[in-house]
């Protein structure tokens, strides 16, 4: 697990831009996985720019978002399926049809789970996952106690995380649906690559726990100690419980050239 500390945010998302623009130039049709939440916003942002300059084209590209709601009216602008439309995908030239995500009001939810497991599958898995974190160390919709080997499911929400996303809800907690489909941890530890934001003293504690806990269903982030390659890229708030910052710090200031996140 690499860990980016730093106070600018260019510095956290330029490197994983350039990741994600040397991963399109090698393989065009790569397949992205894309999170909501506040956390990736900065990134879509730069996307956003360096596709408008020409550097990247998402053309042949195909993407999966983590999660959705249960149960939101189809046209209700929290459905992640609008959310990453907004922030992200009606900017850039992918291919609306190339852009997935599960169905929180199918008609039957299990059978939307395994289709979208298939959906993965057939599209030769996720390259690149973009992350965020709850407060809870949830990732997507994971909450304390989901299994690590989990696939595309329905969950319950926390109370912590509904009261967490009550702010895109103008602050009405009875908005908050306490249900939602979400890729599993096994799901996402099968992406290649792992990349996560996190900013803000909020995020201390499940940062700490993610990259120097024990593993533990507690906090379900901590499976990513699992991975072979999760980049984790945080500010100094997000950073200030970690006990070996310095050393994270000292490897990064003297990471060779060639190698990039
Ligand atoms: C939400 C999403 C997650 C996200 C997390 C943190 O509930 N389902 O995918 O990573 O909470 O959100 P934010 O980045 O806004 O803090």
């Amino acid at each position: 697990m690499e860990v980016v500390i730093t106070e600018h945010e260019a510095d956290r998302v330029g490197p994983v831009a350039d990741r994600i623009e040397a991963l399109l130039a090698a393989n065009p049709a790569a397949v992205l996985g894309f999170a909501t939440g506040s956390s990736p916003l900065p990134l879509y942002t730069e996307l956003i720019a360096r596709h408008r300059a020409g550097r990247i084209s998402f053309a042949q590209a195909t993407a999966f978002t983590l999660d959705e709601y249960v149960g939101l009216p189809d046209e209700h602008p929290e459905r992640y399926r609008h959310v990453i439309e907004r922030e992200l995908t009606s900017h850039i030239d992918i291919d609306p049809a190339r852009v997935h995500g599960p169905d929180g009001n199918a008609a039957d939810l299990p059978a939307a789970c395994a289709a979208y497991e298939d959906a993965i599958a057939a599209a030769g898995g996720v390259d690149l996952q973009i992350l965020g974190i709850g407060s809870d160390g949830h990732v997507a919709f994971n909450e304390p106690g989901s299994s690590f080997a989990s696939r595309t499911r329905i969950k319950t929400l926390t109370a912590q995380t509904r009261l967490d996303n009550a702010r895109f809800f103008d602050d009405d907690l009875d908005a908050v649906p306490h249900h939602c489909l979400t890729q599993g941890l096994g799901t996402i530890m099968a992406a290649r690559h792992l990349v996560l934001f996190a900013t803000g003293s909020g995020k201390a504690e499940a940062v700490a726990q993610l990259v120097e806990g024990p593993v533990s269903a507690l906090w379900p982030a901590t499976i990513l100690q699992h991975h072979p390659h999760v980049t984790v890229l945080v500010d100094t708030a997000a950073a200030s419980r970690l006990r070996l910052s310095d050393y994270y710090r000292e490897v990064y200031a003297n990471k060779p050239d060639w190698q990039r996140v």
